[in-house]
């Protein structure tokens, strides 16, 4: 019986996106959930920028005694988890990364739309992931400013964000989105909308949640209490409770 918490953190209100898959397939755990969203978007930074603020959150983690942190940002996790993992040896990393290899597995003669930040995009994970799950036909494509949008519920502006988006690209032909920022899930009907057909949705969240709980089994470190957890969260911006609140058991 271990009833120290997970920590999950995102630059905002993305991560809930895992949270609430993490919390369905395990209950009983304690979360401590930190929302960076004064920083937000990671989409943009450099590298180094992230260490930078990463290396404080980690630093919070401990205060809380966490036993195993959920990165829940594919910004972050592409880019900086080797070095976390390096840096924190105390912890347990659980790390999100766009489901380029689920969309392989599932829909290799699909035609498929990987959508995600700049800095996703462009991180070498990315590469190495396109690189070795070779499907009939992917597209990767940078959303600049879209997580900025649901992150300030900015959403009436998104069908205009989204038409100019997939200007350059042949929306008939779509038929699977890898949502590979922990922000998307929200607008999985926009994106729908936008495309103006069904789409097969993938996203990292239920390989977040498995891998947590195997994790957790394997160091023997699970909280087999028998009531519910407790959550609580760490907001550098207080106004964002209110979205939290919406996007919380949403999906
Ligand atoms: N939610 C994050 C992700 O999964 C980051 C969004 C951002 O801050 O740019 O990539």
């Amino acid at each position: 019986m271990d009833k120290r918490p997970i920590g999950i953190l995102d630059s905002g209100i993305g991560g809930i996106s895992i949270l609430n898959k993490v919390e369905k397939l395990l209950p009983h755990e304690n979360y401590v959930y930190y929302a960076d969203s004064i920083n937000n978007p990671y989409g943009n930074k450099t590298k180094e920028e992230l260490i930078k603020i990463i290396d404080r959150i980690m630093l919070v983690f401990l205060r809380e005694n966490v036993k195993l942190v959920i990165i829940a940002c594919n910004t972050a996790s592409t880019q900086v988890i080797t070095y976390l993992r390096k840096q924190y040896q105390e912890f347990l990393f659980v790390a999100v990364e766009p489901a380029i290899k689920v969309a392989y597995d599932y829909h290799k003669e699909k035609n498929t739309l990987v959508m995600a930040t700049p800095g996703t995009i462009r991180s070498e994970r990315l590469m190495e992931l396109d690189k070795k799950y070779h499907q009939k036909k992917r597209t990767l494509l940078a959303c600049d400013g879209l997580a900025e949008l649901i992150e300030k519920d900015d959403l009436e502006k998104i069908p205009i964000y989204l038409e100019n988006l997939f200007k350059n690209i042949e929306k008939d032909s779509i038929e699977v989105v890898v949502l590979g920022c922990t922000h998307y899930p929200f607008i999985e009907k926009e994106i729908t909308k936008a495309l103006g057909h069904e789409v097969i949705f993938v996203d990292g969240s239920n390989g977040v949640a498995k891998r947590t709980k195997y994790l957790l089994e394997k160091n023997h470190i699970e909280n087999t209490q028998n009531s519910e957890g407790r959550l609580s969260f760490l907001l550098t911006d207080s106004s964002k409770e209110k979205i939290i609140t919406k996007y919380l058991n949403s999906i």
